[in-house]
């Protein structure tokens, strides 16, 4: 873990740029925003060389390179609800028979996704502690398998759950997949996938932006309220709402000046593996890039995830559409929204992961933001 102190010295020097707010009110949120938009505060670090062949390469970057041919799944490889790992695997960059372990992970979202040290490391801590073996930090990205191996404290024989494995990183409601009580959770739903775009068709052109996610999100939990009698939005539904931003901020190749294009859904459907077979009909196949797709130039960080997906947590939460457990005065306010989040990474990411400097980091990060909690 020396490779997150050198990060943290960095960042040290950063974090401070950002404004020491007393709370985050939606004035001070939209002085955040826009510090970000001039790149006056870049809190985001990337780890170039985590060891062996795992080379993060700085800046805009055609995905794949040479080495990273796409290979559809053998038929023992584990796939799961979860694209954009499924994706990596299909390259490479993950172990193609989608069975990671956390510096893989790290690695990846970072050379393939265009994500920071400080995300990265987040979500795949996440994965590892709540679905994996976090002994030997090793995750399934679908479902139980013997290769991720028992945890021996349990002593049982149990195997972890995996991704797939349900109320933990996969949870109901989800922009492309069935809840699992009443469908299939782990392919893309076409029809969900059709949904999406008639959303952007009808509020901005047919590209993806932060409202148009609002509105799908909303959507998407009416219909589970609605349809699934086993509904439960668990706590870290939170984050979903920071996700569903990936589809406009990660996903469209980037223009000349390194940043995200337009998120159209030539660019984005390949990422799903929703292949076109009509107007208003597609097919799931593996997932897979658009030719010549380039990574955005500049790392997504903690901070800038967290300001993309604010507005949309506080216009759910201020309708009621919460996750268990979190009251509605949590969330209402970009204050409490920031504050969930790092309460979700103190509960939900063990030391044990990431370890203590590694934990660090990911404070620093969302305290630099610039809410304390
Ligand atoms: C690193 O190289 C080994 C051996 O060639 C290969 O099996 C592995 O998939 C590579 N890892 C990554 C992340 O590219
Ligand atoms: C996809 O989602 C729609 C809308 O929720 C649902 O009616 C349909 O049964 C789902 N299709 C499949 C194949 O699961």
């Amino acid at each position: 873990m020396k490779l997150f102190a050198a990060i943290l010295l960095s960042m040290a020097s950063v974090a401070s740029a950002f404004p020491a707010f007393e709370k985050l009110t939606v004035e001070q949120l939209d002085r955040a925003r826009q510090m970000l938009d001039e790149r006056q505060v870049l809190p985001n670090p990337i780890a170039p060389i985590l060891g062996g062949n795992m080379t993060v390469t700085v800046g805009k970057k055609v995905i794949p390179d040479a080495a990273h041919p796409f290979k559809a799944p053998s038929a023992t490889a584990q796939r799961g609800p979860c694209p954009g790992l499924n994706l990596m695997a299909n390259y490479g960059y993950l172990d193609r028979e989608g069975i990671t372990n956390f510096e893989e992970l790290v690695y990846g979202q970072q050379e393939v996704m265009g994500w920071g040290l400080d995300l990265s490391t987040f979500l795949a801590a996440l994965a590892v502690a709540v679905d994996g073996n976090p002994v030997n930090q090793k995750v399934s990205i679908g479902g139980p398998d013997e290769r991720v191996g028992t945890i021996p404290l349990l002593g049982d024989g149990t195997l972890p759950g995996g991704i797939l494995k349900h109320n933990t990183y996969e949870i109901d409601s989800s922009l492309t997949r069935d809840d699992v009580a009443i469908g299939n959770n782990k392919v893309l739903n076409t029809t969900l996938w059709q949904d999406i775009w008639d959303v952007a068709d009808e509020m901005n052109g047919g590209q993806l932006n932060g409202k148009v996610m609002s509105v799908v999100r909303e959507k998407r939990y009416e219909a589970s309220v609605r349809d699934n009698p086993q509904f439960a939005f668990a706590p870290i539904g939170v984050l979903f709402f920071f996700a569903d931003q990936f589809l406009y901020n990660t996903m469209p190749t980037a223009l000349d000046n390194g940043e995200p294009g337009p998120a159209t859904r030539e660019t984005i459907s390949p990422f799903y593996g929703a292949k076109r077979t009509g107007e208003r009909t597609w097919e799931y196949v593996p997932e897979h890039l658009p030719e010549g797709w380039v990574r955005r130039a500049r790392p997504l960080s903690i901070p800038e995830a967290v300001l993309a997906g604010i507005d949309t947590v506080t216009a759910a939460a201020s309708k009621g559409q919460l996750p268990v457990g979190i009251t509605k005065e949590d969330l209402t306010s970009p204050q409490g929204v920031v504050c969930a989040v790092k309460s979700i990474a103190i509960g939900q990411v063990p030391a044990a992961v990431v370890g203590l400097q590694g934990m660090e980091m990911l404070l620093s990060s969302i305290n630099s933001i610039g809410a304390p909690c």
